[in-house]
């Protein structure tokens, strides 16, 4: 392109050009980095297949050889030895086929959940499924290093010193806890629904929390549950999900399987996949179970989906304080207000009902358990509620035989008591 035009009267039109052509060439060159920077990152993440699954929901579901997994690219696991399934299961696991037997209420067994990719194949033997990331889901982060991490202060703490904090950071809550005792482990299951997300900067989630230190930047956490995201996953469908950090949510960690450190050995859930069916107000209901659990021998930490699929491990070796033991455990929804000046979103927790409306419309929690220092599980004992803002989304606990301690959570978010 030639500059020839630069002649006395069109003079200063030519420089406006010239201006022009370096600004709009300049972020070419701009976007052609942003795009080898997503493209690198995307090789990373996505190992080869074996076979190709096309999930009804867009997600593409790939079939991956277990010893080629995420897990493998951290320089500590180079040359570990993959356990195939734990030493131990915890004590007294829940018999939820006897429960459901005996309960009247009508809520379905968490085996009956599956994901919606199942409708179309099947991950083979030695092989676990993980979810295909796309180039536009690394485009809707922040940043592509951002991409697959949660921000700062998303923990909720229950009797913070500084409520300012709380509810500066957006993030809120309604959850049980303990503390105060050594845990190794946790179990819920946790009722399933599709909340509606007013912005596609926020997001709703139900999860547990299993947590070592206090709340400084070392603080460790490993969560599992599920959550709508449109910002992490596109859409607003309901997704099975964990997370684990060794700092606060600053370096390390990320959710499902989007950094190493996770070992999967399960070749029938794809973490980020789509969970199916959900419940509806006043209609069939459906719940899945989450336990996790330090194994005494090795000392990784274990989750199990449901009554029998083991679904893998975070070696011991991520963590400082939950390499010894939790010393939290919460239970509850978290959801996302990115409405300014104090106003409120309209972005759901749990069902988008408050807890008193019970069952059928408020979502649930039940057979809540901890994991003790001799692998029991075990009713928490001293059990805590904590909500920034009750009027938005509030929590109720309870006890009875058929459910141990449970309780129903949630809310509307916006509404005339939460302006
Ligand atoms: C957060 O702000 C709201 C409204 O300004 C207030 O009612 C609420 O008490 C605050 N929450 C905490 C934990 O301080
Ligand atoms: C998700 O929900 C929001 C509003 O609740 C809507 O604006 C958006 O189009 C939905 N996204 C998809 C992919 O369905």
């Amino acid at each position: 392109m030639g500059y020839g035009c630069c002649s006395t009267m069109v003079l200063v039109f030519c420089i406006w050009g010239m201006f022009l052509i370096s600004v709009s060439s300049a972020s070419r060159l701009g976007a052609s980095r942003q795009k080898f920077e997503v493209n690198k990152h995307l090789n990373r993440l996505n190992k080869h297949p074996v076979k190709t699954i096309q999930s009804p929901d867009g997600d593409i579901i790939d079939c991956v050889h277990i010893s080629n997994q995420p897990a493998f690219d951290h320089p500590f696991l180079k040359d570990h030895k993959i356990q195939m399934r734990p030493n131990f299961h915890p004590e007294g696991l829940f018999d939820e086929n006897k429960l459901s037997e005996k309960q009247n209420e009508g809520s379905n067994a968490a085996s009956s959940i599956t994901q919606l990719w199942h409708a179309n194949g099947k991950c083979p033997e030695d092989t676990i499924p993980i979810r295909r990331t796309k180039e536009d889901d690394v485009l809707r982060a922040s940043s592509v290093k951002r991409y697959g991490r949660k921000t700062h202060r998303s923990i909720p703490k229950p009797r913070s010193a500084d409520p300012d904090i709380i509810n500066q950071s957006g993030h809120q809550h309604a959850i049980a806890y303990v503390e105060g005792d050594k845990y190794y482990g946790a179990k819920a299951t946790i009722n399933v629904w599709e909340p509606k997300i007013q912005q596609l900067n926020e997001f709703s989630l139900s999860q547990l929390w299993v947590l070592g230190g206090s709340f400084g930047q070392d603080l460790n956490s490993i969560e599992a549950g599920w959550q709508v995201s449109p910002d992490l996953y596109g859409d607003n469908n309901t997704r099975l999900f964990t997370y684990w950090t060794s700092d606060a949510y600053q370096a390390t960690g990320c959710y499902n399987l989007l950094c190493s450190g996770f070992i999967q050995v399960n070749n029938n859930i794809a973490m980020g996949a789509s969970i199916s069916p959900i419940s509806g107000y006043q209609n069939s209901q459906y719940d899945i179970s989450i336990t996790i659990w330090k194994d005494p021998k090795e000392g990784h930490w274990w989750m199990q989906f449901g009554n029998d699929l083991v679904l893998g491990y975070w070696p011991s070796f991520l963590f400082s304080y939950l390499a010894d033991s939790a010393s939290m455990i919460e239970w509850g929804g978290e959801v996302v207000n990115s409405e300014p000046n104090g106003q409120h979103t309209s972005t759901q927790m749990g069902s988008g009902q408050f807890p008193e409306q019970g069952f059928g419309k408020a979502s649930y929690f039940r057979n809540i358990q901890v994991v003790d220092s001799s692998n029991n599980l075990k009713s928490p004992k001293g059990l805590g509620t904590f909500t920034e803002q009750s009027n938005c989304y509030d929590v109720e606990t309870g006890s009875n035989d058929n459910w141990g301690h449970y309780f129903y959570y949630g809310g509307p978010g916006k509404n005339p008591n939460c302006p």
